[in-house]
């Protein structure tokens, strides 16, 4: 596997202190909140992600989780609309609710996901992702809390695929290009 990647941009350690840092930040912004949390990672790419955040979330909290698709096949560019492929496992209405993602692209993702959510009636609704692309993060798709801003490259590793391999690469890198036609 390491002899895919052609450039580590974010190791091991690096991503660990950073989630660190963002579970204090979401810790700090929902101290006061007396109800349980609940929070919504979309799979599979935020598996990794959601494993270590909630190590770092001393909150009473629930898990509802939620699959979409937004590449078909091998594409390394989003579909228009994600097509949803596991129902929302858990209820969200009346709760205080907070999406993880792996990574903030085009947006169509957690745009789709946060009309779900509020239409299904959360009583607040924040969103954490581990990285953000530049100039693509449209203004209607707001974050509330960021780890990375990462270049606009293709990136795997630390649950981030390309054709579902690479997940499980512990840094978050960038494969060697002849690997992605
Ligand atoms: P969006 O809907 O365009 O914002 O795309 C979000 C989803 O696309 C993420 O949850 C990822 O699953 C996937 N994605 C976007 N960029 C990358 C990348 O660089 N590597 C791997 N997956 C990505
Ligand atoms: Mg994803």
């Amino acid at each position: 596997m390491d002899s895919d990647i052609d450039r580590i941009l974010y190791d091991h350690d690096r991503i660990l202190g950073r989630v660190r840092e963002l579970g204090r930040d979401i810790a700090a912004h929902y101290a006061d909140l007396e109800a349980p949390l609940t929070l919504v990672p979309i799979l599979s790419g935020s598996i990794i992600f959601v494993a270590d955040l909630i190590r770092e979330l001393p909150l009473k909290m629930r898990i509802a989780m939620l699959q979409l698709s937004s590449y078909p096949g091998t594409a390394t560019s989003p579909a228009q609309d994600p097509a949803t492929l596991i129902e929302l496992t858990g209820p969200v209405s009346g709760r205080h609710v907070l999406i993880v993602d792996d990574i903030l692209d085009t947006g169509n993702t957690l745009r789709r996901v946060r009309r779900m959510l509020l239409d299904r009636g959360a009583a607040s609704l924040r969103t954490a992702v581990l990285l953000r692309k530049p100039n693509k993060a449209p203004t209607d798709v707001p974050v509330d809390f960021v780890g990375f801003d990462v270049e606009d490259l293709f990136v795997v590793g630390y649950g981030l695929d390309y054709n579902d391999l690479y997940r499980n690469y512990p840094h978050i890198g960038v494969l060697r290009p002849e690997l992605m036609p």
